[in-house]
């Protein structure tokens, strides 16, 4: 006898059959270029460092365009964070804290401002322009020449002034 309740179940089941049928639609396969464009962490020994390069004066060039508005001009005054270092850290104010006083590594600033930068359009950069803005960034700060040429071999040559100010809480850990 079909009751209104056994329809229902029967109607469900056909339902459930076809949905599984078509699998869970929980998405689909990334490829491998789409892949490449979130795996692109840069270690801080220079690992994942991508193929180009740029000058500082390319750097302040994208700079003056793409982050002065938050940064201020070379890199003070704005309403973002000072990117340029005056002196030493000398309180726990975060705002003290900057590229060439606290950042220990160079990769690592080029991975922050790939994956983060400018803040309204993350991901926008091209390589070689990250590299350029790596280079201007580093010789405000008098970490490299204003001449240099930035590239994955020369970045993991850089050794930041701040690079053996960190202690490791658990060194038997490593
Ligand atoms: C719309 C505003 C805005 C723009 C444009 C912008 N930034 Fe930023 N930036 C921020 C904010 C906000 C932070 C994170 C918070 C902070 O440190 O003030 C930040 C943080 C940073 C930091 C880390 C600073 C530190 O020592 O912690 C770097 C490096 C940086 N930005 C570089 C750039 C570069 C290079 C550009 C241009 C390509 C750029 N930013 C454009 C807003 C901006």
């Amino acid at each position: 006898m079909f009751t209104p309740k056994s329809i229902a179940i029967v109607a469900l089941l056909v339902c459930t059959g076809a949905a599984q049928a078509d699998g869970p639609r929980l998405g689909k396969a990334v490829s491998a270029e789409e892949l490449t464009l979130w795996d692109s962490s840069v270690m801080p020994d220079g690992s994942g460092l991508p193929a180009g390069s740029g000058t500082a004066a390319q750097g302040a060039q994208i700079y003056a365009q793409k982050c002065t508005a938050c940064h201020g001009e070379k890199g003070v005054g704005g309403s973002a964070s000072a990117l340029i270092t005056r002196g030493p850290i000398t309180s726990i104010n975060g705002g003290e804290k900057t590229i060439g006083n606290f950042w220990p590594y160079a990769s690592t600033l080029f991975d922050y401002i790939r994956r983060a930068m400018p803040w309204q359009q993350p991901k926008s950069l091209s390589n070689d322009e990250v590299y350029a803005l790596t280079a201007y960034l580093l010789a405000l700060n008098k970490v490299v020449d204003e001449g240099a040429v930035l590239d994955a071999t020369a970045m993991k040559q850089i050794k930041m002034p701040n690079r053996d100010g960190f202690i490791l809480r658990f060194p038997d850990r490593i």
